[in-house]
């Protein structure tokens, strides 16, 4: 299940990648938010990298104006490795190099098309499982 959330800066994205999914029989949670109206979105974050962490989510997709705050917000989190992402060979080399595990989004930065195509690209990539990347993100969670 791929865990989804938007603030109001990126609802209308949300929506058309919500309908890209569905056509491609992608499992997702939609946690929000449920229209345009102003809305803060460090809650979102949250709840979808909360969702990742626990395991009930195997990825996240946030998206805000720019996709930054989502993605300061859910690096806060343990074990959560977010990347804000506006192009596709960036989109493959988190998956690869960083094994992120949620993609934030800028609704106000990207365009649908594209940001569709980055989103295929992030669901699909394979973590390179190379010896020097993992020891790399092993060491972010170090203290
Ligand atoms: C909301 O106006 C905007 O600040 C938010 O969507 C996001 O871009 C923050 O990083």
């Amino acid at each position: 299940m791929i865990a989804i959330a938007s603030d109001h800066g990126g609802y209308a994205l949300k929506q058309e990648l919500l309908r890209h999914l569905e056509k491609q029989g992608v499992e997702f949670k939609d946690f929000g938010c449920y229209s345009e109206a102003s809305c803060d979105y460090p809650a979102y974050a949250k709840a979808v990298a909360g969702a990742v962490k626990s395991g009930e989510a195997e990825k996240g997709i946030l998206i805000c104006g720019t996709g930054i705050g989502m993605s300061i917000a859910a690096n806060k989190v343990p074990g959560i490795r977010a990347a804000a992402v506006s192009d596709c060979f960036t989109a493959k080399a988190t998956r690869e190099h960083n094994d992120a595990n949620i993609l934030c989004l800028g609704g106000r930065t990207v365009g649908p098309e594209l940001a569709l195509m980055i989103a295929d690209i992030f669901l699909t990539t394979p973590f390179s499982g190379a010896e020097r990347h993992a020891r790399r993100i092993a060491q972010i969670e170090e203290n």
